[in-house]
């Protein structure tokens, strides 16, 4: 966080803006009419499911990355009553406990076995999971937040985790005009606003900052050569902010970059997961506007 703040070009990791409240207005995002993402997937899910429930083998084990409150999970779930156990890994333990408990409840013939961890970090499988094929599942585009580099590097890590013969049920957002792009990430009524500047309250909090959250403005705006939405804090002011003990200066429009969503097309997607070892088997597309739901199969 203090390094982001420090660099020519200040940014900071779109993973913090999770805490209870960001995480709240995440929620709160997917109920806006401008951002599609997560309602446009879930509906991709749902009427999907049977097909993608068929790519399943009989006992296999499935892995999801950054679970949640493993909502999306029970559409695989309920259309895929062969899967043997379901590993949920998360870097929130609470949720993740909360979940996991209403997972077994709701699914009593399923082994489930929660992970707390960041599951960027190189993890192991419980040894309980055993030789069964495993399918992870990695819905919600989180993939996109991620540099091509994170992304290719994350991608090997769940392909390593995964073993021979694993296969990834992985959700994208497809690149589209940039009207509803850059709406997505600024709706009009502000929800997307006061999440970015959570940011700030949480390093207020967290790491004994005074940042003026009245003193920056949100914006998002579309890099067409990144294909990346990108989300900013832009200084109203010049000023001077303190976290932990330090001294950052901000120019009046100088901006710190919070977030980027990366967006792909089937080939730029294709490509991505190649270079971390995975092959597309098939894909999926919503009506518009596009996100699309992937399964890779790594080839060795
Ligand atoms: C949760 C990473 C998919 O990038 O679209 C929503 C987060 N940021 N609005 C995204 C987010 C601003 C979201 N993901």
């Amino acid at each position: 966080m203090v390094a982001g703040l420090s660099m020519p070009q200040k940014a900071t990791p779109p993973k913090y803006f999770y805490d209870e409240r960001g995480s709240a207005l995440f929620e709160e995002i997917c109920a806006t009419p401008e951002y599609y993402v997560t309602r446009t997937e879930t509906a991709l899910l749902r009427s999907r499911a049977p097909q993608i429930a068929a790519t399943i083998e009989s006992g296999a084990v499935l892995v999801e990355f950054g679970s949640g409150a493993s909502e999306k999970t029970r559409l695989i779930l309920d259309a895929a009553p062969q899967v043997g156990a379901y590993v949920p890994i998360d870097i929130s333990p609470d949720a993740l406990q909360q979940a996991a408990a209403r997972i077994a409840r709701d699914y009593p013939s399923l082994r489930v076995l929660p992970v707390t961890v960041d599951f960027t970090r190189a993890v192991a499988l419980p040894s309980p999971v055993g030789h069964a094929p495993r399918v992870g599942f990695f819905p919600g585009s989180t993939i996109g937040n991620f540099t091509p580099p994170e992304a290719v590097q994350l991608l090997r890590t769940v392909r390593s985790l995964l073993g021979p013969g694993g296969s990834l049920i992985i959700g994208v957002d497809m690149v589209k005009d940039s009207a509803t792009l850059v709406t997505a990430y600024d709706d009009a009524a502000g929800v997307t606003a006061r999440f970015n500047k959570n940011l700030l309250a949480r390093i207020n909090r967290e790491l004994s900052g005074d940042f003026d959250l009245d003193a920056f403005d949100h914006r998002a705006i579309w890099n067409a050569p990144l294909q990346r939405i990108e989300m900013h804090l832009v200084s109203r002011i010049d000023q001077l902010v303190h976290v932990a003990g330090r001294g950052f200066a901000f120019k009046a429009g100088e901006r710190l970059h919070t977030e980027s969503s990366h967006k792909f097309t089937v080939e730029s997607f294709g490509l991505l997961a190649g270079s971390a070892g995975w092959a597309i088997d098939q894909h999926w597309l919503s009506p518009e506007p596009h996100v699309a739901v992937f399964r890779l199969v790594a080839p060795d």
